[in-house]
């Protein structure tokens, strides 16, 4: 089966297995995993900050965050398909007492305009607007990538509103790769920075935050009371950091097979795909026009070999991964072809029925 349903989906490698199984390990609660300690080393390193927090997933990383730079009745300014609105469960209000200002936004991102828009001027009627979130890149968006211009002078107008900065990461890696803009180049527009290792990395569990020493300190307090104060963790942060050094720079690979498969599906009949989304390792395309259930399209698809999710009633995400190859690629675009032709059939025995 060729699974393009996720970069989620990924096994650990036999080299990824042999250094978690080698890990040198200790209780990180009490701050003695030599593992974790060098994989938050590691990256405060790389994204130019002062300290990093190893937390359980990129929800974690963004709701301890969104926790340590607000207070309850603060408003954050997000992006309407943003991931942090739509799939995490409520949290900022469930966790931080915080409501969210979701701004509509041109294939993931939003505009300085747009912000300056929306902060809230002092009157005893509005809440307090605190932090703004970038989703970079934007995952229900295709995998766009957040224009740095506009990431550079919405953080200048935070910093003369006094508004923190967040940045959800998770794929911050393919931003990177795809832009060649180092990760310290991002991150220094953020106050704090998510990161994940289970995504296009391919590591099993994990992401990471990072910020000054002060913001990591309350962050360290938020993820305890969250349940995600982990022990011997450095079995985890082993796999992460195998990650980094093996699986950052092939990303690129990712990419170029994304692309591909892109310029293909944009050929098939009916099918609605903008093909400047496909910046990075995610597909997403509308297959409306041709009068097909989502669902159905992709149990069609399984049954010749390759699985791809639904992302609302017709739109489809395949998303390139670790384990996808260029000949996965090919038999994928044979896939497609194959039930292109049996929904021609199917459309037919529906419309007789
Ligand atoms: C952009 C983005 N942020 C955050 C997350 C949350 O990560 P996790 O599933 O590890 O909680 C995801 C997950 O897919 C994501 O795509």
């Amino acid at each position: 089966m060729i699974d393009l349903r996720s970069d989620t989906l990924t096994q650990p490698t036999p080299e990824m297995r042999k250094a978690m199984f080698n890990a040198r390990v200790g209780d990180d609660v009490f701050g003695e995993d030599p593992t974790v300690n060098a994989l938050q080393e590691k990256i405060a390193r790389l994204t130019g900050k002062e300290a990093a927090l190893f937390v359980a997933s990129g929800t974690m990383g963004n709701q301890v965050s969104i926790n340590a730079h607000t207070q309850p009745g603060n408003e954050i300014i997000v992006e309407a398909n943003s991931h942090i609105f739509n799939y995490e469960c409520g949290s900022p209000a469930l966790l931080s007492g915080v409501q969210v200002m979701p701004l509509p936004g041109f294939r993931g991102s939003f505009t300085v305009g747009q912000v300056e828009e929306t902060i809230r001027p002092e009157n005893v009627h509005h809440p307090k607007t605190a932090l703004i979130c970038i989703e970079n890149t934007h995952n229900r968006a295709g995998g766009t990538i957040f224009p740095y211009q506009d990431i550079e002078q919405i953080s200048l107008l935070a910093r003369e509103q006094n508004l923190k900065m967040h940045l959800d990461g998770a794929r911050l890696w393919n931003a990177s790769i795809a832009t060649g803009i180092p990760i310290s180049e991002y991150a220094r527009h953020f106050d704090s920075v998510s990161l994940c290792f289970s995504k296009g990395l391919g590591a099993p569990v994990g992401s990471i935050i990072a910020g000054s020493q002060e913001f990591i300190d309350r962050a360290r307090y938020y993820r305890k009371a969250y349940g995600g104060g982990m022990r011997q963790a450095g079995i985890l942060a082993a796999a992460a950091i195998y990650a980094m050094d093996h699986h950052f720079e092939r990303l690129s690979e990712d990419h170029r097979r994304a692309k591909k498969l892109g310029e293909f599906i944009a050929t098939l009949p009916d099918v609605e795909l903008d093909l400047e989304t496909v910046q990075t390792n995610i597909i997403i395309f509308d297959i409306r026009k041709r009068g097909v259930d989502g669902q159905k399209f992709v149990d069609l698809l399984a049954s010749e070999g390759v699985r791809m999710i639904t992302f609302a009633r017709t739109k489809i995400r395949a998303v390139t991964h670790l384990h996808i190859s260029d000949m996965d690629i090919e038999q994928t675009i044979a896939a497609l072809k194959k039930v292109y032709d049996k929904i021609e059939k199917h459309t037919i025995s529906v419309s007789k029925n």
